[in-house]
């Protein structure tokens, strides 16, 4: 099978939108300190480019999280294999996450992180596949809403491959 990336999102409309979900949680978050988490691998790009354009005072901790196999299709079963390594208690939490699919993977998170008492808890996400949506749950922040496509770019790989490029691409499998 053939490969084939076209361009959905470009660099300078991500870029942008980035800086617009900043302004809101800029506005929402003042006087607050914030405590990003940042879901490894698909959102580090997305998280330190927002917390680059985030005035209130930030911390940041990484999380491991895996829902799909190498394939196009959620495996369905979530695993952590990173855990946190601070404590969330009392904190104003903003999970970041490169794409809500099902919502089982946030879902899941929400549940076992709100165990930990944080402060608040809430959601940004950079894409959202709404058509896909099984679990119940809401994002406070969204950079775009997109159609049931498999895209890749800006830390979403397929099988750990295209990360890093700088756009959102839809990724096709061509017969060869
Ligand atoms: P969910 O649990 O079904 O919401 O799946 C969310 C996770 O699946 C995301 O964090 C991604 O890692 C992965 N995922 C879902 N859709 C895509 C996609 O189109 N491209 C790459 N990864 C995806
Ligand atoms: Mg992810």
């Amino acid at each position: 099978m053939r490969e084939e990336i076209s361009v959905l999102i470009d660099e300078a409309r991500v870029a942008e939108r980035v800086k617009e979900l900043a302004e809101e949680i800029n506005r929402d978050y003042e006087g607050k300190k914030l405590h990003l988490i940042c879901i490894l691998k698909g959102s580090v790009f997305f998280t330190c480019e927002l917390a680059k354009y985030i005035k209130v005072p930030v911390t940041m901790d990484f999380m491991s999280v895996s829902s799909y196999g190498d394939g196009l299709t959620s495996s369905g079963c979530i695993t952590i294999s990173q855990d946190l390594t601070m404590n969330i208690e009392g904190r104003e939490v903003l999970l970041v996450e490169d794409i809500i699919d099902s919502g089982r993977t946030l879902s899941y998170l929400v549940h076992m992180l709100g165990k930990r008492n944080p402060a608040s808890l809430q959601i940004c996400t950079l894409l959202d596949k709404a058509v896909c949506r099984t679990a119940e749950l809401h994002a406070a922040y969204t950079g775009f809403e997109i159609e049931d496509l498999f895209v890749v770019g800006y830390g979403l790989d397929y099988a750990q491959k295209y990360r890093n490029l700088p756009y959102i691409g839809e990724l096709k499998l061509k017969e060869d």
